[in-house]
C-alpha cells in the first residue's frame, strides 16, 4: 500500500512539473511584437526577451553599465505605448516621477507586446568597435593598464571623461561592463582603460587576462560626465582608479584648454597604489596652470606630500571655488565626502559632474 501511494505521489509530482513547464513554454510565446522608436523606425521581434537585448540585437546600444542585472539604473528608457506596469525591480531605481512619466529600465521590461519607446539621439550615435590589445601592464598590484589600437572601425570619436562598455567573453555566454576612457580624446586610433581586478569579477578578470595581439570588442562613446566647454577653474578629484577619465580629461585640456586653471585631487592609500603620478608631477612642473595634488590615507614615512582621505585634503588645500566646476571620480563613499567639502566651498551641484564606480 505504502509502495502504490508512493509511486503515485511521484507520477503526480512528474506531471505536474511537466504541465508547468508546457504552460511556461505557452505563456511566454508572445509572438511577434512590433518596436516603434522615436515615431519614425520600427522592426518586429519575436516576444520573450527583454527590451535591452532586443535592442542590443538591433544595433541599438543603451548605457548598461551592470550588464542588465537591474542595479546600476542606466538603461532608462521612455515607454510611450504597451510598456504595462512598472517591475518591483523597477521600483527599487525608478523615482515616482521617472515611471509616471512612462521611464522603464530596458534590462528589467520583457517584450511581451508592441511596444513604442524613445530613444536619445545621442545614443543613436553609439557605435560597436572591434580592436586589438596593443599594451597591457600592471601599474598598481590591481590596477592594469590596457591599450586598444582599434581595427574596425579604424577611429573613434569621444569626450574627455566618457566611457565605453567592453564585451566580456566567459564559459557561460557574453557580458558587458562600463570602464572609462583614460586617453587623449585628439588621439583616434587608440584608447586606454585602466582596470581594478576586482576579486571573482567577471569583467575586471577578463581584461586582466588579456594578453598583446587579443582582440576585444566594446560599444561607445556613453556617458555625460565630461569636460563642459567653458572658461571656468576646472577641480578634479580622483579616489583610485577613479582617475582614469579625469586622466582623459586632464590629457585634452593640456592640448586645448590651457588657458584655464586645471586642479587635480588624487586619493590612494599607498604610494604603491598612486600610478601615473610622475606624469602628472611633470605636468605641473611644465605648467604653472595645473596644480597636482596627490594624497595618502596609509602613507609610509617616507612620503612628504598630503596625508589623510582626499575629502579632506581637498578641503585644506582648494582654492576658491566660485568660478569653478568639478568633476569627480571614485567610490561611492568617496563622492559623497566630496560632494560635502564642494558645498561649503560654494561650486553648486549644477557645476559638479561624477561617476561613482
Ligand atoms: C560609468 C562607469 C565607468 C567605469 N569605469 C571603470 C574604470 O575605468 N576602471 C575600473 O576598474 N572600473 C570601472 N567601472 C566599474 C566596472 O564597470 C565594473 O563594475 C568593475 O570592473 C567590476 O566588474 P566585474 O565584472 O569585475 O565584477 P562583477 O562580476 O560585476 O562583480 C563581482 C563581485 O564583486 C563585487 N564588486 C563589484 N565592483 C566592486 C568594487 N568596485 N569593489 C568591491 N567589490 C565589487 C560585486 O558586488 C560582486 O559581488 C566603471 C563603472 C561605471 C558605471
Ligand atoms: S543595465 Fe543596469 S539597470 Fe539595466
Amino acid at each position: 500500500m505504502i509502495l502504490i501511494s508512493l509511486i503515485f505521489m511521484n507520477v503526480f509530482a512528474i506531471t505536474v512539473s511537466l504541465l508547468i513547464i508546457v504552460a511556461d513554454k505557452v505563456m511566454s510565446n508572445y509572438g511577434s511584437c512590433k518596436i516603434i522608436i522615436n515615431d519614425d523606425k520600427e522592426f518586429e521581434v519575436n516576444g520573450g526577451t527583454s527590451l535591452l537585448r532586443v535592442l542590443f540585437e538591433r544595433k541599438y546600444f543603451i548605457p548598461s553599465a551592470c550588464g542588465g542585472k537591474g542595479t546600476c539604473g542606466y538603461c532608462k528608457l521612455k515607454v510611450t505605448d504597451g510598456g504595462g506596469p512598472a517591475l518591483p525591480t523597477e521600483k527599487l531605481i525608478l523615482s515616482p516621477r521617472e515611471m509616471s512619466s512612462g521611464m522603464r529600465m530596458a534590462c528589467q521590461l520583457k517584450v511581451k507586446n508592441d511596444l513604442k519607446i524613445e530613444i536619445p539621439s545621442e545614443y543613436l550615435e553609439i557605435q560597436e568597435y572591434i580592436g586589438e590589445i596593443s599594451v597591457s601592464e600592471s601599474v598598481t598590484s590591481d590596477i592594469n593598464r590596457i591599450r586598444i589600437r582599434l581595427t574596425d572601425p579604424k577611429t573613434i570619436k569621444y569626450k574627455p571623461g566618457q566611457y565605453v562598455q567592453i564585451k566580456v567573453v566567459t564559459d557561460e555566454g557574453t557580458d558587458f561592463r562600463a570602464y572609462s576612457m583614460a586617453s587623449n580624446p585628439n588621439r583616434t586610433d587608440e584608447i586606454e582603460l585602466n582596470v581594478k581586478r576586482i576579486p571573482d569579477g567577471i569583467g575586471s578578470t577578463y581584461i586582466h587576462s588579456l594578453k598583446v595581439g587579443d582582440p576585444i570588442e566594446f560599444s561607445g562613446p556613453y556617458g555625460d560626465f565630461y569636460l563642459q566647454k567653458t572658461h571656468r577653474k576646472i577641480v578634479c578629484v580622483a579616489g583610485g582608479v577613479g582617475l582614469a577619465p579625469l586622466k582623459s580629461i586632464v590629457q585634452y585640456w593640456k592640448d586645448n584648454e590651457r588657458h584655464r586653471r586645471i586642479e587635480l585631487y588624487y586619493g590612494a592609500r599607498t604610494i604603491k597604489d598612486l600610478y601615473d603620478h610622475e606624469f602628472f608631477e611633470e605636468l605641473a612642473r611644465e605648467n604653472e596652470n595645473f596644480l597636482y595634488i596627490p594624497g595618502l590615507s596609509d602613507p609610509d614615512e617616507k612620503w612628504t606630500g598630503e596625508t589623510g582621505f582626499i575629502h579632506q585634503i581637498l578641503e585644506r588645500k582648494m582654492t576658491e571655488g566660485e568660478n569653478s566646476e568639478a568633476y569627480l571620480c571614485g567610490p561611492p563613499i568617496m563622492i559623497d565626502a566630496v560632494m560635502g567639502v564642494l558645498d561649503k566651498g560654494s561650486i553648486s551641484d549644477d557645476r559638479i559632474w561624477f561617476d561613482k564606480f
